[in-house]
């Protein structure tokens, strides 16, 4: 079966959870978009009030500034892969718990295991601390790391801070850009290196 029609399934079965407490709250599951052979993955934090109306991730005002890092590197979202921690909006915006993230886990190991990225982007401190935990993200934005995902195996992750904590922040919108521009050299790296290092170069 192509990724498409795995993805399509699961979307199809994700869209029918009612595993935590966010699904009554919310319009839709947010499952995710863009191309199931997608080589970079975009993982977020939750749905906000415009992903929860369209059932699309990131086309609030976070959404459109990611478009124009990505239109920096010379990417459209259909060329990548998007999607959240957690699938389901979080009431009033708030933070999703660790417990909802938990519950939310098993849909988006799914996700990464179908897809199959080369390179898993995480936008912001949930996202970044559900694959690895107990790091900090003023000190861990724009770093690349090799690290095993339970259940799939090495994957190679850059760690950038979430658009819409960078949007109205000057200097945080400014590294957030600056790191973002890093990713096509640190694709061509992992494709050109299927060593075992566990930091890529970090220049
Ligand atoms: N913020 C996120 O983390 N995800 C979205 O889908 C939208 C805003």
């Amino acid at each position: 079966m192509s990724k498409q029609s795995q993805l399509n399934q699961l979307n199809a079965k994700m869209s029918a959870c009612s595993l935590c407490a966010l699904r009554p709250g919310c319009m839709r599951v947010v499952p995710g978009a863009g191309s199931a052979e997608a080589e970079i993955m975009f993982i977020g934090e939750a749905p906000g009030k415009k992903e929860d109306e369209t059932g699309v991730p990131f086309v609030g005002a976070a959404g459109k500034f990611l478009d124009e890092m990505l239109s920096t590197i010379k990417l459209k979202r259909e060329e990548v892969y998007i999607a959240n921690v957690c699938k389901c909006r979080p009431p009033a915006n708030r933070d999703p718990s660790p417990e909802e993230i938990k519950l939310c886990w098993p849909w988006l190991l799914a996700q990464i295991k179908i897809i199959k990225p080369k390179l898993i982007v995480t936008l912001g401190r949930h996202s970044m601390e559900r694959f690895l935990p107990g790091q900090k993200i003023s000190e861990m934005h724009g770093h690349v790391m090799r690290r095993e995902i339970e259940g799939i195996g090495p994957q190679i992750f850059y760690t950038l801070y979430h658009p819409a904590a960078a949007l109205y922040n000057g200097s945080m919108r400014e590294t957030l850009i600056k790191d973002f521009k890093r990713i096509p050299k640190i694709l061509k790296e992992i494709k050109s290196d299927n060593s075992c290092k566990n930091e890529l170069s970090q220049d």
